[in-house]
């Protein structure tokens, strides 16, 4: 039942028509919990509230289903007004981006060009920008276009996601850019060609690479909910004598908010990845394929 369901989300989050429709009705079915809202100035109230209990935040601007140079453009620009938007308010947040919304479907030299351009305004304002991964089909090419990147912008990130056979290679490969890294387990649904098919594998695989990016002296991002993971790293650095400043626990916003203000107490740095924008249907469908147990909250909202 919960695999059939989770397929479901993934297979919806991934409908044209269902996003479309979604997108028309505005922020639905318990959304709100997991998405800041529609529009920069929602989404910077939710970070200057983040902000006022010390926890940091990384802001996307959610874009799905990008076609054309206009719409990629367009989705360049909203990401440049974000950073301004960051500038001017004064919180504390970098953002995140999906290049499939910058047209890394139509062209790889259309995507680079509006990385430069987004990489440029973050470079003005002292920012930084993290590249998400997406489904493994976009994997190799997000990384061509990291390395590209990096020989001429040190603000710019990656994530890796540990369910993939490759990322203890990928791992080895980033050290000699020093890249910041952002670890996570993997959210897209992945052929047992390429992925670990067992829960059990991922999570260790995801230790694994937490303890090799960071004994190579890299910055690490470890992003996310699982205690066991969390718990690991904290025994790691400690046993490393690896300094606070040299990585940071990151989660999702709406999830798990006791554990993201408690590791603030405790004095780790805690980033909140901080969606917004009218395309919010496809990041919602991921978030209930991770755990159909929220469909209950779904229900719930329904109705609301
Ligand atoms: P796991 O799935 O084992 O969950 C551990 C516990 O966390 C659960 O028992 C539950 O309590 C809680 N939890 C997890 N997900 C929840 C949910 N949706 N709703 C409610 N509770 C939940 N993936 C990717 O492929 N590319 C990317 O770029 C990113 N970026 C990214 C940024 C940040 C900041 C985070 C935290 C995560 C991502 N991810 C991602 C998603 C990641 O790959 C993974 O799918 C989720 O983080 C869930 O995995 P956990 O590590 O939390 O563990």
């Amino acid at each position: 039942m919960e695999m059939m369901l989770r397929n479901m989300f993934q297979a919806l989050g991934k409908s044209r028509s269902a996003n479309r429709l979604a997108k028309k009705y505005g922020l639905r079915f318990g959304a709100a919990r997991f998405v800041a809202g529609e529009t920069i100035k929602q989404s910077i109230e939710a970070v200057s509230k983040l902000n006022a209990d010390g926890r940091v935040a990384t802001l996307d601007h959610l874009g799905e289903f990008v076609f054309s140079e206009a719409e990629a453009a367009e989705s360049a620009d909203m990401c440049i007004q974000t950073l301004d938007a960051i500038a001017s308010s004064g919180v504390q947040s970098n953002m995140s981006l999906k290049m499939t919304s910058l047209g890394l479907d139509i062209s790889k030299e259309l995507c680079v060009s509006n990385m430069r351009r987004i990489l440029n305004r973050a470079k003005m304002h002292n920012n930084f920008v993290r590249i998400d991964m997406e489904d493994y089909a976009h994997c190799q090419v997000s990384l061509d276009i990291y390395r590209e990147l990096r020989q001429e912008f040190d603000n710019v990130g990656i994530v890796i996601q540990a369910y993939l056979f490759r990322t203890e290679q990928d791992i080895a490969d980033l050290n000699e850019l020093k890249a910041n890294l952002r670890l996570v387990k993997g959210a897209y649904k992945e052929s047992p060609e390429v992925a670990f098919p067992e829960k059990k594998d991922v999570d260790e695989n995801l230790k694994r690479i937490i303890k090799q990016h960071l004994l190579n002296g890299n910055y690490t991002a470890v992003a996310s909910h699982d205690e066991a993971i969390i718990n690991y790293t904290k025994a790691l650095v400690q046993e490393h004598g690896i300094a606070k400043d040299r990585f940071e626990f990151q989660m999702l916003y709406g999830i798990c908010e006791d554990l993201q203000k408690q590791l603030t107490e405790e004095g780790y740095k805690v980033r909140v990845y901080v969606p917004y924008g009218v395309d919010w249907f496809g990041y919602f469908m991921r978030r209930l394929a991770e755990r159909p147990a929220n469909v209950w909250f779904v229900l719930k909202n329904m109705f609301k």
